[in-house]
């Protein structure tokens, strides 16, 4: 698992990154390589800076990112809608610059802001998309029926979108991206605006397209939350640059190596203010401090045992020993902080 990971140590800050290159490219629905976008009239604005990833089949993948990371800028260059500054990629296997045409069959995108024909129908509009994809009308109907019906909008089917809540047109907009049954799907801020059930319905649908689908999915979040969750590994992007790639878990530890841990202790037999003094000399522990019954400890990982045994020293008996579990959302942005 750890493997996996790139980033925060040696390289990553200092803006080299490696890439996996061992990896067997047939497993890949995703790969960036440099992938660079410049806004402004000088190319100022670096929307996307020199970006490296890789997706596998299958997966579950979480671009997550403050506003104006960068990840919808990504996002539009790999299903063609922008063409890059520099930089290559590839999606199912196609060029995003120079196999467009194979991407867009291969793929749908649910956009943010999605936009539809409001005065039509849900089935109007997604008549409209099949029509765009050239499936046939045999197939089309019962594709847009079974479509609807799997996004919770059956009895919406002849509805106008325009009436439709935020949740509601997150969901259509799920279907319309499912219209030519992609293989890899790309949903920027799925969630986004919605309220929280509409949102755990969202995810549930992302996770059962891809467990019985088998569709990669690539989506983008600005809530570290969100993509616990469901993502089988995650990017952390801001100002257009990666900062760390791999599972939530190897994020976490690594932010343990390099931040340190809390640790949370009750102490029998002796005062919290004798166990204080008996552990501030050691080295490595960045903070001490007494709340109430529990002495609070700011230490390197690992040195647990350490304290322990300095407690027991001075005659305390430490009856609690936790380690405070790491917000996500604070070490989110505690990784982006740094850069
Ligand atoms: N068409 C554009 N023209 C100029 N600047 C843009 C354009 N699109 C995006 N940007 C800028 O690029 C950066 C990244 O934007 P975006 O990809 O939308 O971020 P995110 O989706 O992560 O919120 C932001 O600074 C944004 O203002
Ligand atoms: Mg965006």
């Amino acid at each position: 698992m750890k493997m996996e990971l790139m980033s925060m140590e040696a390289g990553q800050y200092e803006g080299t990154q490696k890439i996996g290159l061992e990896q067997n490219t047939d497993e890949l629905a995703i790969e960036i390589l440099n992938l660079s976008k410049f806004f402004g009239k000088d190319k100022e604005i670096r929307a996307v800076d020199s970006l490296n990833l890789q997706v596998k089949k299958g997966e579950i993948f979480g671009f997550v990112g403050p506003n104006g990371a960068g990840k919808t800028t990504t996002m539009k260059m790999l299903i063609g809608l922008l063409e890059p500054d520099e930089g290559s990629g590839k999606v199912a296997g196609f060029d995003i610059v120079r196999e467009v045409i194979n991407i867009r069959e291969q793929t749908g995108m649910l956009p943010e802001p999605a936009g539809f024909y409001d005065n039509l129908t849900a089935r109007q509009n997604l008549r409209f998309y099949a029509k765009l994809y050239r499936i046939e009308a045999g197939t089309r109907e019962k594709r847009i029926e079974t479509l609807l019906e799997t996004v919770g909008l059956a009895h919406a089917m002849d509805q106008k979108t325009g009436g439709f809540s935020t949740g509601m047109r997150k969901r259509f907009g799920l279907a319309q991206a499912l219209i030519n049954e992609p293989s890899v799907l790309f949903l920027d801020e799925p969630t986004s605006g919605i309220d929280p059930l509409g949102a755990q319905m969202m995810r549930d649908l992302i996770k059962d397209l891809n467990k019985n689908k088998g569709v990669t999915v690539f989506l983008s979040s600005h809530s570290m939350e969100e993509v616990e969750e469901i993502c089988d590994r995650i990017a952390i992007i801001a100002k257009g640059r990666l900062l760390a790639m791999g599972p939530v878990e190897a994020i976490r530890d690594m932010v343990r190596e390099k931040e340190g841990v809390k640790y949370l202790l009750e102490i029998q037999e002796i005062p919290l203010s004798k166990a204080l003094e008996a552990i501030k000399g050691i080295k490595g522990i960045q903070a001490l401090e007494i709340q109430g019954k529990i002495l609070q400890v700011h230490a390197k990982v690992g040195q647990r045992t350490e304290i322990a045994k300095a407690i027991k020293e001075a005659g305390g008996t430490v009856s609690r020993f936790e380690e405070e579990e790491m917000n996500l959302q604070k070490l989110f942005l505690k990784v982006i902080e740094e850069k």
